[in-house]
């Protein structure tokens, strides 16, 4: 099969299936200096020059922080049927610690409110990166006092928003926190340092679980959802002969991977990951009790797919290629298998240079329900960047469309194979400040003028439209 294969119109969703669309904090709200919001890692690394392309930074972004109304009732006018948002923590704590910041709270109570009113369901994420650079100068991720300081912020967070919010998610993507966070540098707060990271991986964990205690011990609502969202590198070999490839994949698939759904479904590290980064930490920050704390029951995986990933082992001989598709930086973010290779992979791109997989997608969501049978699965992010222009007021932007429709059907494929997917968010509702990249990738089914922050639908809006309304790919 290849990606051409994955064209169908006509397929129906269940009525029960959740489509809606995602953003994060960081990167839409701006104001980043108002009531009482503190500084996060995120506004320290953009300021840093050469972190991030053109030097952008989050201080206006989208200015979804004023214009929250606006961007309610464009919601409402696209028929989502949930909104997946991140609250930033150094709004609720500025320092990441003591006591919480009410006018913080209060936007997000507003926000909720605002979703609410409109039909909208809310999914809220606590950590979408934007650590409070307090706690970064206090160690950071690999310091294990963050994840407590998680629980109490997560404990603040469930009690202020509990008694609305529908699904709780603990963290998003924290492969990426970990390791371009402290392995590749590429992230903030771009430190480089692989022992680091696999400590940042099991603090992340940990904060996971004790996260998850502490929602539930405040949360007012009986029947909201508990989850998390990973990243998954759906690997493909970089050999002719696929067995050639075998190590790399099994390397990649247990940092990737496995670090966390290990931990956090079945309660253990696995050995061959422990094996392979010997060589860089010992993992004696791993303390007695932890895997039962991370272990905690949830009601889905929220999984994040955009594309594949090649691998194989360097032979030394040809230079070493990285096409992983992250800012090149100069750190690792595979601490302990320095020698796999990210190969460049078959077209058609995106606007990332990310190879067009949705293939990958259904073999994601099988293998996860095959494996973790027991748990249901939601897509909490999968879209595209591409190089959108408004054209007399509209935006055409049929490779987006072709992207979504075409992954929707990789989904549909998967529930039709058994697997137990429950919805579809879209990344993302508006164009927005894409991390290292700054404002030069464009994600939104909505279009974004920097300039004047008009919001204007893309055609891919117009097509969600559709979707949600029918529960039928158009
Ligand atoms: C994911 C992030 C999200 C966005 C997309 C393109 O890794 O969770 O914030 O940047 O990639």
């Amino acid at each position: 099969m290849t990606a051409y294969d994955y064209r169908e119109s006509g397929l129906v969703f269940p009525p029960s299936f959740l489509i809606g669309s995602a953003t994060a904090s960081y990167q839409i709200e701006g104001a980043t200096q108002e009531d009482g919001r503190g500084p996060s890692i995120w506004d320290t690394f953009s300021r840093t020059p050469g972190k991030v392309v053109n030097g952008d930074t989050g201080d206006i972004a989208d200015d979804h922080y004023h214009r929250m109304d606006e961007d309610l009732d464009l919601m409402k006018r696209l028929g989502l049927e949930a909104y997946r948002f991140s609250i930033a923590w150094p709004r609720v704590q500025p320092t990441g610690s003591g006591a919480a910041n009410e006018k913080g709270l209060a936007f997000y109570s507003r926000l909720v409110d605002g979703l609410l009113e409109r039909g909208i369901r809310p999914i809220a994420t606590l950590y979408h990166w934007d650590l409070p650079q307090g706690l970064e100068d206090a160690g950071g991720w690999p310091a294990r006092d963050t994840a407590n300081r998680f629980a109490d912020y997560a404990a603040i967070a469930g009690a202020a928003l509990g008694d609305r919010v529908h699904t709780w998610t603990t963290l998003n993507e924290p492969w990426c926190s970990a390791y371009l966070g402290y392995g590749s540098g590429g992230h903030a707060p771009g430190r480089t340092n692989g022992a680091h990271a696999l400590a940042a991986v099991h603090h992340l964990n940990l904060a996971h679980g004790l996260g998850l205690q502490a929602l539930r011990s405040v949360v007012a609502k009986d029947d909201a959802e508990y989850s998390v969202t990973l990243n998954f590198h759906v690997l493909r070999p970089g050999t002719e002969d696929p067995a050639g490839s075998a190590d790399a994949m099994r390397r990649i698939d247990a940092l990737a991977n496995r670090a966390f759904t290990s931990p956090m479904l079945k309660g253990q590290y696995d050995y061959d990951l422990l094996a392979d980064t010997a060589g860089v930490t010992d993992w004696q920050f791993v303390q007695s009790g932890d895997l039962d704390v991370i272990k905690q029951p949830i009601d889905f995986l929220g999984v994040n797919y955009y594309s594949t990933a090649t691998v194989r082992t360097w032979d030394g001989a040809a230079p070493r290629q990285s096409a992983d598709g992250h800012k090149p930086s100069s750190g690792t973010a595979w601490p302990g298998s320095e020698q796999v290779e990210f190969l460049q992979q078959e077209g058609p791109y995106t606007a990332m240079g990310w190879n067009i997989a949705p293939e990958g997608l259904e073999e994601l969501l099988v293998h996860l329900s095959t494996e973790f049978p027991s748990t249901p699965l939601v897509i909490t992010e999968n879209g595209a960047a591409f190089d959108d222009e408004v054209v007399d007021g509209a935006v055409h932007d049929p490779k987006r469309v072709d992207y979504l429709s075409r992954h929707f059907v990789a989904a549909h494929r998967a529930i039709a194979r058994g697997v137990d997917l429950r919805g579809y968010m879209v990344w993302s509702l508006l164009d927005n400040f894409e991390w290292g990249y700054g404002f030069s990738k464009r994600f939104g089914i909505v279009h974004v003028d920097y300039d004047t922050l008009v919001r204007t639908p893309k055609d891919s809006a117009h097509w969600v439209t559709t979707l949600v309304r029918e529960k039928r790919i158009p």
